[in-house]
């Protein structure tokens, strides 16, 4: 009888500890599979809502245009994107003027220094890219120049936006 006592309590202990396990792993599990849930694309948040390239901290910009900046921005535009892009019609590539109300600045920065690997990775190059079937070119642009054609988008966003 005491046998049986022990051997039941042995029993009783082990399905616990097999339980506790169990649960314990589920804990560590969830997470992950949120994540993973929330975000397939193994990006983070930062570069969901961002872009992915060399603009990885929110960019400082000024409330007003500045519209010398702008000026300089849309002679680049003109050089470097035209060939493919006007601010207001479809070309090889999508109708620019509204894209400021489309994506953060940040985003459009590191699509303009990363055209490879915002195709590549993210959904919604990906997602353009399907639509287009033309991988944009990268320009090789410095930081600067690329600032200065957010600016000149910018200023073009502003006026969709009074506009409309
Ligand atoms: C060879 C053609 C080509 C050139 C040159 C080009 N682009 Fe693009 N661009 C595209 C295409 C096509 C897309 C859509 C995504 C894709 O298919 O790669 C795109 C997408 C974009 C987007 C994202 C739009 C959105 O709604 O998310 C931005 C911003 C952009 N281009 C800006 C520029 C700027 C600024 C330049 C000049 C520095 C430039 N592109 C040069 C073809 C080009």
């Amino acid at each position: 009888m005491k046998i049986l006592k022990t051997v039941l309590i042995l029993f009783a202990v082990s399905v616990m500890v097999l339980a506790c396990g169990d649960s314990g792993e589920k804990v560590k599990a969830t997470p992950t599979k949120a994540a993973k849930a929330a975000n397939p694309n193994g990006l983070t948040d930062f570069e969901m809502l961002h872009g992915i390239g060399p603009i990885k901290e929110a960019l400082k910009l000024s409330e007003t245009i500045d519209v010398a900046l702008a000026k300089k921005g849309e002679k680049t535009f003109e050089l470097k994107c035209f060939q493919c892009h006007r601010v207001d019609s479809k070309l090889v590539g999508p109708q620019l003027h509204d894209v400021t109300q489309r994506r953060t600045p940040e985003y459009i920065v590191n699509m303009m220094l990363n055209p490879e690997g915002m195709i590549q990775k993210h959904p919604e190059a990906k997602k353009l890219f399907a639509q287009f079937l033309t991988p944009m070119a990268n320009q090789n642009l410095t930081k600067d120049e690329a600032m200065s054609i957010l600016e000149y988008l910018r200023k073009e966003g502003k006026e969709v936006k009074k506009g409309s």
